[in-house]
């Protein structure tokens, strides 16, 4: 241990965050889509769409960091060679979705809520990134080399590791020393007790973000039975006007944008969702 525990002192923020997440993470590890996963019941459509949803995650937590990196609320956790995704998942793209991923791609409106989160506290409460960046990067390193190999299982994927760009960190050597190191730096971030108690109930949203995520997923490969075209599919949108075939959900003949609201943190929030309807 880095930081042996003072009984003077308040905990170290990474105990904090560790303790005060430990029920979420076991919320997350039993939501239907990780327990089925952890089985190895993963299908390509469903490892396409989480795969998706963690694309435009990390371009957005990604674009935050960048924005705060010279903040010291964030700055000692700056690690963009190490760490930095949206290259690899860039890649994944490409390989799970074709040349012209980008038009392919689905954003789902789970997807859009923790963009949306993502971008109001880089830009608004900074101070709260840490717990983000935390709760992503730090299970990518510990659980996330677990589901890899799981994957490349179960979709006999290539041992090459094509498609799964995303879990192979070349500029990590040990990812364990790389938690410890990561650890350090969040035990040297200043913060009051007020702004500390904010960052560990943010780290708690974000799992609660994924933790959604998961659950839309999962609602949506339960609506799509492999061989039947869907009756009404909610929720995904390609990200841009062209309609993705074959086995993806998104063939969608009559697109209807509808508006719902979501209450997330208290706050109501209009999304967009994009319904299905049959073919007449
Ligand atoms: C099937 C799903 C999952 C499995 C099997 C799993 C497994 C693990 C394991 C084995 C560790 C290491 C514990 C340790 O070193 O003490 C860990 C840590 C962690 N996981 Fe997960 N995890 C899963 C899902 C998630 C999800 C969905 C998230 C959040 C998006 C997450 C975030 C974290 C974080 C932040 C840590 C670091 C905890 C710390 O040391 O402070 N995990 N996970």
């Amino acid at each position: 241990m880095d930081h042996p525990q003072c009984h003077s002192l308040p905990q170290d923020l990474s105990d904090s965050l560790k303790e005060a997440t430990m029920e979420v993470h076991t919320q997350a590890e039993n939501a239907e889509f990780m327990r089925n996963f952890q089985k190895g019941q993963v299908t390509r459509k469903g490892f396409k769409l989480v795969m998706a949803s963690l694309y435009h995650v990390y371009v957005a937590l990604e674009e935050e960091i960048e924005r705060n990196k010279d903040d010291p609320v964030f700055a000692p956790l700056y690690f963009p060679e190490e760490l930095h995704r949206r290259a690899a998942l860039e890649q994944d793209m490409a390989f799970w979705y074709g040349p012209r991923w980008q038009e392919a791609v689905p954003y789902t409106a789970a997807t859009h809520r923790y963009v949306d989160r993502l971008q109001q506290v880089g830009r608004r409460e900074p101070e709260l990134l840490v717990a983000h960046a935390y709760t992503r990067y730090l299970g990518d390193l510990s659980g996330g080399q677990i589901l890899k190999k799981i994957v490349q299982k179960a979709l006999d994927l290539p041992s090459s590791g094509e498609g799964l760009a995303f879990f192979t960190f070349p500029n990590i050597a040990s990812a364990n020393k790389f938690k410890q190191l990561y650890r350090s730096r969040m035990n040297t971030l200043e913060m009051t007790p007020e702004v500390r108690q904010k960052v560990i109930e943010e780290a708690k949203t974000a799992f609660l973000l994924n933790i959604q995520l998961f659950e839309e997923l999962q609602e949506l490969l339960t609506q799509d039975p492999e061989d039947q075209r869907p009756s009404q599919t909610a929720g995904l949108h390609p990200h841009a006007s062209s309609q993705v075939q074959g086995e993806d959900l998104l063939a969608a003949p009559y697109p209807v944008t509808v508006t719902v609201a979501v209450a997330l943190y208290g706050m109501p929030t209009s999304l967009p969702l994009v319904l299905a309807t049959p073919s007449p």
